[in-house]
C-alpha cells in the first residue's frame, strides 16, 4: 500500500487579541500573552516556537470591520476586542521570514475591498521575500462594517464572488501574463534589466477593473502565491473549484466534510482541474493533557475566562444573525444570510433553537464539539481516524491560550501524531506550492485558469 500524503499542519493566528475561535476572550487568561501582540517581539517569539515546533505554515486570517451585528452595535466586540486590534497580517510576514528558515505563510486579503493592481504587486514583493514561501487565502469578505469603512454600500454574497472573479483574473494576468520566461535578465555583463520585448502591458477592461500594466514586479518564485480559500456555499464552492488549491474548510463534521469536498472536486473536474490536486485543511482546537483529570483542570481554568457573551458576538458576525433579537425557544431558520453562509446554515442542523445555540457557546470548548479533547494518545487517535473519515489533507491549529496551547500541541501532541506518521512528513523546502503538489511544481498546472491568460 502506498504511504498516505503528508499532513499539512499550520497555525491559525489574527493579528489581534480576540482571536476568531474559541478563544475571543481568552486574552485575558494570566498566561496569555496576546495584549503584548501589537508589537514585533510576540510575533517574532511565536514564529520561531511554530517553526520549531515543525509546523509548516504560519495562517493569518483578517477582517475589516467591527462585529457589529450582536445588539446592532458594536459594544459587546469593543469591550471584549473581538478580532480587535485588526492589524494588517501582512506587514508582519517579512518580520517572520526574517527569523524563520522553512515554515509557510498564508495571508488572508479580500477582493471585495482591495485594489488587484496593488493587491499583486504586494503579494509579488512578498513572494519574494519569503522565497515562494507565501499563500494567500481569498475572501470576499462578510462584515457591513468593511463595506462603510471604504465607502461601498454592502454588496451582495453571490456578487461580492462574482467581482472575486474578476479580481483573479486581473491578477492571474499581472502575475502569470505580464512578464513572460526569460523576460527578466538581471545582467551586469549585458548591461540589460529586462528583456523589453518580453515584458506585456495586460490591457484589462472589466466590469469592476480596469488595469493597464504591465506588472511592476519580475516574476516571484511561485508567480501566483499558492490559492486558499474557504468559502463554503455553493456560490463559494464554485468558486473554490475554479481556482482553490487548499480549501480551508469552515466544517466540523467529518462526513459532511468529506461530502463538501467531494462536491467541490467534482465541480472542479467538471470544470477541467486535476480533481486530486486540491487538498483541504481544517480548523483544530484541542484541549491536550497528560491525564483526564488535569485535562478536565484545564477546561474549568479556560471555561473561567471565557465569555459566551462575546463568542455569540462572533457568531453573530458571522452568520449574520443577531441572536439578541431571538427567544430561547425560537426556532433559527436555515437563512441565506449575506455574511458567511456556512455559519448561517449551521442554525438548520441541530441546534435548531436559539436557546440551544445559547447552550453551545456557553461552553469554551464549544468549537472543538466535544472532540480532541483529552490525552495526547486519545487525540491523537482521534485525529488519525477524523484523517480518514474526512478525508482532509491537514489542520490549522486555534489556540486557547498563546503561546502555551501551540507549546501543549508541539510537545504533548506531535509527538504521538509524528509516531503515527500523522506530523513531521510535509516537505521542509522549496516553493509552498511544491511541498503541496505532486509533480513538485513552483507554478500552477496547465489546468488551472491562471495558465489560460499565459502568452502561448
Ligand atoms: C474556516 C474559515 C475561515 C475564514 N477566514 C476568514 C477571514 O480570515 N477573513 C474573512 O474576511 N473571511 C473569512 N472567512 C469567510 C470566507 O472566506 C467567505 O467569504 C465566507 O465564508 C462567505 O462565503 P460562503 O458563504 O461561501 O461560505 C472564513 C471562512 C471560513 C469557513
Amino acid at each position: 500500500m502506498s504511504e498516505p500524503r503528508p499532513l499539512l499542519w499550520g497555525l491559525y493566528e489574527q493579528a489581534c487579541v480576540g482571536n476568531g475561535s474559541s478563544a475571543v476572550s481568552l486574552w485575558t487568561h494570566p498566561a496569555d500573552e496576546r495584549l503584548t501582540s501589537t508589537g514585533l517581539r510576540y510575533w517574532l517569539d511565536l514564529g520561531r516556537r511554530a517553526e520549531e515546533g515543525g509546523l509548516d505554515l504560519f495562517f493569518f486570517g483578517d477582517v475589516l470591520g467591527l462585529y457589529d451585528t450582536y445588539g446592532g452595535s458594536a459594544a459587546t466586540a469593543l469591550e471584549w476586542g473581538l478580532e480587535i486590534p485588526a492589524h494588517d497580517p501582512l506587514l508582519h510576514i517579512p518580520a517572520l521570514a526574517a527569523v524563520t528558515e522553512r515554515i509557510a505563510f498564508g495571508a488572508t486579503v479580500s477582493t471585495t475591498y482591495e485594489h488587484p493592481f496593488a493587491h499583486a504587486r504586494r503579494f509579488s514583493t512578498l513572494d519574494h521575500l519569503t522565497a515562494g514561501r507565501l499563500a494567500w487565502n481569498v475572501v470576499t469578505s462578510y462584515l457591513p462594517g468593511a463595506a462603510r469603512n471604504f465607502g461601498l454600500d454592502v454588496i451582495a454574497h453571490d456578487t461580492r464572488y462574482d467581482r472575486a472573479d474578476e479580481f483573479l483574473d486581473v491578477v492571474y494576468r499581472l502575475w502569470e501574463a505580464s512578464w513572460e520566461n526569460g523576460a527578466y535578465l538581471g545582467s551586469k555583463a549585458e548591461r540589460r534589466f529586462a528583456d523589453a520585448s518580453k515584458v506585456h502591458e495586460i490591457d484589462y477592461q472589466g466590469t469592476q477593473f480596469r488595469v493597464a500594466g504591465p506588472h511592476l514586479s519580475v516574476p516571484s518564485p511561485q508567480r501566483t502565491p499558492l490559492l486558499i480559500q474557504a468559502g463554503w456555499s455553493s456560490r463559494g464552492r464554485e468558486f473554490a473549484a475554479r481556482h482553490a488549491e487548499l480549501i480551508f474548510v469552515g466544517e466540523s463534521d467529518p462526513v459532511k466534510i468529506r461530502e463538501g469536498l467531494d462536491d467541490i472536486r467534482r465541480r472542479a473536474a467538471d470544470l477541467g482541474r486535476d480533481p486530486a490536486e486540491i487538498r483541504a485543511v481544517v480548523g483544530l482546537n484541542p484541549v491536550i493533557a497528560p491525564t483526564r483529570i488535569a485535562v478536565q483542570e484545564k477546561i474549568d481554568d479556560y471555561q473561567s475566562y471565557y465569555s459566551a457573551e462575546a463568542q455569540l458576538a462572533a457568531y453573530a458576525g458571522w452568520s449574520g444573525i443577531d441572536f439578541t433579537k431571538y427567544r430561547d425557544d425560537e426556532p433559527l431558520v436555515k437563512q441565506e444570510t449575506n455574511h458567511t453562509q456556512i455559519a448561517a446554515a449551521r442554525s438548520d442542523t441541530p441546534p435548531l433553537l436559539a436557546g440551544d445555540v445559547r447552550r453551545r457557546f456557553s461552553k469554551v470548548t464549544a468549537f472543538a464539539d466535544d472532540r480532541f479533547i483529552g490525552t495526547p494518545e486519545e487525540v491523537a487517535g482521534e485525529i488519525e481516524g477524523f484523517v480518514e473519515e474526512s478525508g482532509v489533507d491537514g489542520f490549522l491549529l486555534h489556540q486557547f491560550l498563546s503561546p502555551g496551547s501551540l507549546d501543549d500541541f508541539t510537545t504533548l501532541l506531535a509527538p504521538g501524531l509524528r509516531e503515527r506518521g500523522l506530523f513531521g512528513r510535509f516537505p521542509a523546502s522549496g516553493t509552498l506550492r511544491s511541498r503541496l503538489r505532486a509533480d513538485g511544481a513552483d507554478h500552477l498546472p496547465a489546468d488551472h485558469p491562471a495558465a489560460a491568460v499565459r502568452r502561448p
